[in-house]
């Protein structure tokens, strides 16, 4: 199966991603990085590993039409079956979202329904989870629909929220079960093993 990765940062799982396929744990192909920022560190891994590294912003056109069908013809021009957002931080826009309904995944550095939605990336979610005393936090790998954070939840791994966290000592123990579960969720989807019935997604 073809994926394209969509990120927008630093890129640690998109390497993780990598990593497995390289492995032998993950049997796909990356066939694309696309990014919003040229200067994304995703970026930089995809240039190093000869994978397609494709610069695309809404900036770059008068408004969201154009650019969903530049984006719809990227993804097919490198024969995209499955996307992985890796770090992605802008919206998809409704129409690719149609075209790869239960088709993109999306990794989020806690326990959704808990702490996900518009403006909930990075040490801002972690912060929130400090600030609200859970015991637990995680990483969710979950299907991606017309809502921030929102469309059915296929695999979480749970941390512990210990005295003393700050957002970052929280932060790196999330991002180690991130890049365990997020290949182990892609896995599982490329060998057809997903179930999807309205908002229940079940591995099999
Ligand atoms: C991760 O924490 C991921 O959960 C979130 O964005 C971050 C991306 O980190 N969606 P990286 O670029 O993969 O290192």
């Amino acid at each position: 199966m073809n994926i394209g990765v969509f990120a927008s940062g630093r890129g640690s799982n998109f390497q993780a991603i990598l990593n497995a396929i390289q492995g032998g744990a993950l049997p796909a192909r990356v066939t694309l990085l696309l990014s919003n920022k040229s200067d994304a560190g995703a970026m930089e891994i995809a240039r190093s590993c000869s994978i397609p590294a494709v610069h695309l912003s809404q900036k770059q056109f008068p408004d969201e039409a154009p650019f969903a069908a530049a984006m719809l013809s990227v993804l097919k021009a490198h024969d995209v079956q499955l996307i992985a957002l890796a770090g992605y931080l802008k919206k998809i826009p409704a129409i690719v979202i149609r075209e790869y309904r239960n088709r993109i995944l999306n990794i989020h550095p806690a326990l959704l329904p808990s702490f996900g939605g518009h403006g909930m990336y990075g040490h801002a979610v972690h912060e929130a989870v400090i600030a609200s005393g859970a015991k637990l936090s995680g990483a969710t790998v979950h299907l991606v629909d017309e809502e921030y954070d929102h469309g059915p939840i296929l695999l979480q791994k749970s941390v512990p929220v210990e005295a003393g966290d700050t957002p970052e000592t929280l932060a790196a123990r999330v991002l180690t079960v991130e890049h365990e579960i997020y290949p182990l969720a892609l896995k599982a989807f490329v060998e057809n093993r997903v179930t999807i019935h309205e908002r229940s997604a079940w591995i099999h």
